[in-house]
């Protein structure tokens, strides 16, 4: 007798660690054959139809009109990410459909690049890694601001976009470079909790940690600023040019979240005319059509990377595990390990 099989439609060769994961006499796994070029929609849209199953990575969209395609048979979609931006979650509720998703498993390798990038963006790395030897040293040559607190600058402070668990480890590793403040905007749904912040406080040793009343404080208070909220479209364009011209000249943008929250032409636009000091990129608005012509990569005082927050091989395999094991315990009736509520 055979077993009779469930359709799994997989967007991305997941590699030769994970995919082993979906080899079960009950399922027929169809993945796109590369593991680095996106499945193409038309693609997607063919094989999709029948499926019971559907992981996908953030650039595929998971729109009403996929999920009709699929048909009446899809009970779940597993995403290998943290965002959902990329998926009609609304429809999924209706139809009854669980969604997964990869939270916690890339917070530190977010967190990491984070620091890199603000590094990048005060020390001008953009100009300086890629014109030595030509220049000699000199005293005040490529000087750019200090992340670490310094004689002239003994306290410093990180102002956090969103205070979620990436920013809270971006913030632990501020703390060796002498960070003394902590301001964030938090949900304005959700009312301050100064008993929280004292305790953040506390156990980072930091002198105050404080959500702000309004963006304005934040903008002119702080150092440097993590955009790490969600890609919300609330959010669209919370940087602005209003927001910018109140930052400190000295200060840098970093934006590790989703593209839509900075306006790119006023963050270039805020660099050219040194409104701000420096800017460390890893997502832009219309991403992956960003050309050499893109106002933010022309910017010698923007250290842009392709959106690779979550780039470790450990990180990668973890995400890609997980995205497999939310799949199989959502068609298996368990507890995914990461179920988006809805
Ligand atoms: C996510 O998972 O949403 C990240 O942006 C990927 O790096």
């Amino acid at each position: 007798m055979t077993t009779p099989t469930v359709k799994i439609v997989v967007s991305r060769n997941l590699g030769p660690e994970v995919m082993p994961l979906l080899d079960r006499p009950d399922f027929e796994v169809i993945s796109c054959p590369s593991q680095t070029e996106a499945c193409s929609r038309k693609w997607l849209s063919e094989n999709v139809v029948g499926a019971v199953g559907l992981i996908v990575v953030l650039t595929d969209k998971v729109d009403a009109e996929l999920i009709e395609t699929a048909g009446p048979s899809l009970r779940v979609v597993s995403t290998m990410s943290v965002g959902y931006e990329h998926i009609d979650v609304q429809q999924l509720s209706q139809r009854g459909i669980k969604l997964g998703y990869t939270p916690d498993i890339l917070t530190e390798a977010v967190a990491d690049l984070s620091i890199m990038l603000a590094l990048m963006a005060g020390r001008n790395a953009r100009q300086t890694a890629t014109i030595w030897p030509q220049y000699a040293w000199s005293p005040f040559l490529f000087c750019g601001p200090q992340l670490s607190a310094n004689w002239v600058y003994p306290t410093r402070t990180a102002g956090f976009l969103g205070f979620g668990r990436i920013a809270q480890a971006t913030l632990a590793r501020l703390i060796p470079f002498g960070f003394t403040h902590c301001l964030y905007s938090g949900n304005p749904t959700s009312p301050p909790d100064p008993a929280r912040d004292a305790t953040v406080a506390a156990k980072y040793g930091l002198q105050s940690v404080r959500r702000v009343a309004g963006l304005d404080e934040l903008a002119r208070e702080s150092d440097v600023v993590f955009v790490l909220a969600p890609g919300d479209p609330s959010l669209y364009h919370v940087v602005d040019e209003a927001f910018l011209k109140q930052m400190k000249r000295t200060a840098v943008l970093v934006n590790t979240s989703r593209g839509t929250l900075v306006d790119s032409d006023a963050l270039a636009k805020a660099l050219r005319e040194g409104w701000i000091w420096g800017a460390g990129i890893d997502v832009v608005e219309g991403e992956p059509n960003v050309t050499a012509d893109h106002p933010l990569v022309k910017e010698p005082r923007c250290a842009i990377v392709p959106h690779i927050g979550s780039a470790t091989t450990e990180t990668r395999l973890g995400m890609a595990t997980m995205a497999v094991n939310n799949l199989i315990a959502g068609l298996l009736g368990g507890e995914m390990p990461a179920q988006v509520k809805m």
